[in-house]
């Protein structure tokens, strides 16, 4: 049977597969990320920590390790603090060890945190790559551009016409980046009229970030620890911090569930932009998730919705309203409109739907029909077996070229244990038949139009258990006339 889960890909942004290559310049072992992910995420009012908040499907801080591991560095260590074991769980699942956490046990500021992740860094570490688990939407590229860069402070900056909420760059008259004040800081008009602002992203020298750590107090607005008071430290002894130019559409914080909205918007259009590029039709309205692959040549109808691990092969079409979520969609298939389909795969070439429903370990061979009002679940059909019209096929193993007639149902649960139905190849199992599992019916044999199967069917052989015709003549006009009569008399 093909494998329903596929082996966790690697998926980055947009659903690319890992780009090889990338590790050339920055992939030195000294390099680690440290990913910001403590803080509760009271903005989202939600009981879900704020860096498990899906964005195109995957949790948001998916998106910051993905970007990291891809811009080369050889470990992400994630500081965790409000919803911890959730985190952890959802990140060693996905990552195994290429992610490690270190435990912010108050969420004191961005600085604390950092001083959290310092404590684990691995020895021989030389630079430290910060970011933030609610920026979703940077990816290694845009992290690369700040690796590529050298000083003990390199950050990425920005500008951004409506500025509230971020961080303001502060400038000297040469143009020097001398401070980072938080909004809540700001003292004047005029530092709050300030367009360059703080995406949060940061390269630091080690011993630059250890030094000036230490010399970090909570005298601000929020009473915290500030990251980003590490400019002005830098500043004070003399070390020009690095600004590197970044792109604004990136930079959106995710604190709450409209700027969540807005970066969903922008991923998605990335998705499919992509998608569109690589020869994928991507129509009005689809949602390709970023965990999914398609090929080149497919067709997306639409309305689409493409989730999980999904993978669409060469010259397959999908059409209008279908959900695929974890399917594997082999070439040239057709998917007719509303398949609903989930841990399953479609043979090359079968045609499913419209409003067919296939559950998990639905198996489709190459040249499977599955019709209108098909329900499948945990059942493999061979090469070219049809099931056209309303019909519950569970738990069953079906033959080569088996032909389902409409109504049929695989009786498979006895409301203790569920039992398996064998239909072997090229048998015929005629319509408003009920498979009374467990049960074989052999190869070539013929079940009748309205039968229960309680017993296998031999190869070849004929199962009928209907009860044999019988016809009356006239007796339709005697039983109209009873009828009349005993209506008339009611009245
Ligand atoms: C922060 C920056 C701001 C920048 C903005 C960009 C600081 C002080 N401010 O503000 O300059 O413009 O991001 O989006 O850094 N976190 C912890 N532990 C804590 C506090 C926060 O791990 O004690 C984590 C959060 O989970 C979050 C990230 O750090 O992922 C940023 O914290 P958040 O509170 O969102 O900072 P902002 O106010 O957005
Ligand atoms: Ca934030």
């Amino acid at each position: 049977m093909a494998a329903f889960f596929h082996a966790a890909r690697c998926v980055t942004f947009g659903g690319e597969a890992c780009k090889s290559g990338f590790m050339a310049s920055h992939s030195s072992p000294r390099t680690v990320a440290l990913l910001l992910a403590a803080g509760q995420g009271t903005r989202m009012k939600s009981s879900l920590p704020k860096v498990l908040h899906p964005l195109a499907g995957l949790p948001m801080v998916h998106h910051g390790v993905a970007a990291a591991l891809d811009a080369g560095c050889s470990q992400v260590i994630v500081v965790v603090g409000h919803g911890r074991e959730l985190v952890e769980a959802y990140l060693t699942k996905a990552f195994g060890e290429r992610v490690s956490f270190a435990l912010q046990p108050q969420q004191l500021g961005t600085g604390d945190a950092v001083r959290c992740g310092v404590a684990a860094l691995p020895a021989g570490t030389e630079r430290v790559l910060v970011f933030y688990g609610d920026a979703p939407l940077i990816e290694g590229t845009d992290l690369r551009a700040l690796l590529g860069a050298e000083g003990a402070l390199v950050l990425a900056t920005c500008c951004l016409a409506a500025p509230f909420g971020y961080g303001r760059i502060l400038r000297d008259e040469a143009g020097r980046v001398v401070a980072i004040r938080e909004e809540k800081d700001c003292a004047t008009a005029a530092e709050r009229a300030i367009t360059e602002i703080n995406p949060g992203v940061y390269v630091f020298a080690l011993e630059f970030l250890e030094n000036s750590l230490a010399k970090l107090e909570p005298k601000n607005a929020q009473g915290e620890l500030y990251l980003t008071d590490l400019v002005a430290i830098a500043a004070a002894s003399g070390l020009d911090a690095t600004p590197i130019a970044a792109r604004a559409e990136v930079l959106v914080g995710c604190n709450d569930r409209a700027q969540l909205f807005e970066a969903e918007l922008t991923l998605r259009e990335r998705i499919h932009g992509r998608l569109r590029k690589s020869g994928v039709t991507v129509s009005a309205g689809a949602l390709v998730d970023a965990g999914v692959v398609v090929e080149p040549d497919v067709a997306i109808g639409p309305n689409v919705v493409l989730r999980g691990n999904t993978l669409v092969k060469s010259g397959a079409r999908l059409d209008v309203g279908c959900v695929l979520d974890n399917v594997t969609v082999e070439r040239d298939a057709y998917l007719k409109p509303y398949t609903v389909a989930q841990d399953s795969v479609i043979g090359a070439r079968a045609q499913v739907g419209p409003f067919a429903h296939l559950r998990p370990k639905s198996d489709l061979g190459a040249d499977v029909h599955i019709g209108n009002f098909v329900e499948t679940k945990n059942t493999k059909l061979a090469q070219g077996a049809k099931a056209n019209h309303l019909a519950y096929l569970g738990d069953g193993v079906v033959g080569e070229r088996v032909n389902i007639g409409a109504g049929t149902i695989f009786c498979n649960y006895d409301g203790f244990q569920k039992h398996l139905t064998i239909i072997e190849d090229d048998a015929f199992i005629g319509s408003d038949s009920q498979i009374v599992a467990p049960v074989t019916i052999g190869r070539g044999a013929y079940v009748g139009t309205g039968t229960t199967v309680t017993m296998s069917v031999p190869a070849d052989g004929l199962a009928l258990s209907r009860v044999k015709q019988e016809n009356k003549e006239g007796y339709a006009v005697r039983l109209r006339a009873r009828f009349k009569a005993a209506k008339e008399g009611k009245k």
